[in-house]
């Protein structure tokens, strides 16, 4: 199979980058990554990308008078790349239909719950805040709703006494670095048949 061009778009710390780095290097991948994208200038996912020899755009919404323009410029960076799989990995905001049909079928996200419970930015805190005894971590591909597409990936994660944020959110993000780089794998190697909201493994 051909290789899969990754474009892979962060706002923050890049900790699921670096995973997706990682397991490309020792082979677990069959893709390449063409090009990190990020809307803010001060995300540590760029300095984690340029150690790593990829090359690493800032497109930053700040200068952007409308979102509209903002994500043509996002699609402009991943057509030169020629990317083929547009991930999502922290990247902090709602992309509207122009850029998800850009890339229809072929964007993928991680969520820190697990989906369609506790959808939005702040997952852990809604779940501390709800009570439940189980979260985890969903990874789905990206439709034009919040948090909504059809589900690649879950597993779940327990929630202890006495859990913060920070101490949920950690133990979620261990298999968040497992999970993720695994949906890749299989969408890289033609395994994920996506039929209406099921997406089956082939495998
Ligand atoms: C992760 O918890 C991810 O699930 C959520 O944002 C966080 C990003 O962390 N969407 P990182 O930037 O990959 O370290």
């Amino acid at each position: 199979m051909a290789k899969e061009n990754l474009g892979i778009l962060c706002s923050g710390r890049g900790s699921n980058l670096q995973s997706i780095i990682e397991n490309i290097e020792s082979g677990n991948i069959n893709a390449e990554i063409k090009i990190v994208l990020t809307d803010k200038p001060d995300a540590m996912a760029l300095s984690r990308a340029k150690d790593a020899g990829i090359k690493a755009v800032c497109v930053n919404r700040k200068e952007f008078e409308t979102r509209e323009a903002f994500e043509k410029a996002l699609i402009k960076e991943l057509k030169a790349a020629n990317v083929t799989l547009v991930i999502l990995a922290g990247f902090m905001r709602l992309l509207s239909p122009l850029f998800v049909r850009a890339y229809e079928g072929r964007i993928m996200n991680i969520h820190p719950a697990l989906l369609p419970s506790f959808q939005g930015a702040h997952a852990h805190r809604d779940v501390l805040a709800y009570g439940v005894k189980v979260s985890g971590c969903t990874v789905h591909f990206v439709d034009e709703g919040m948090d909504s597409g059809p589900i690649i990936l879950q597993e779940a994660v327990p929630v202890l006494d006495g859990d913060t944020e920070e101490t949920l959110a950690a133990r979620v993000l261990k298999v968040e670095h497992r999970i993720y780089p695994e949906a890749i794998r299989l969408f890289a190697e033609g395994k994920l048949k996506v039929e209406g909201r099921k997406v089956k493994i082939l495998e």
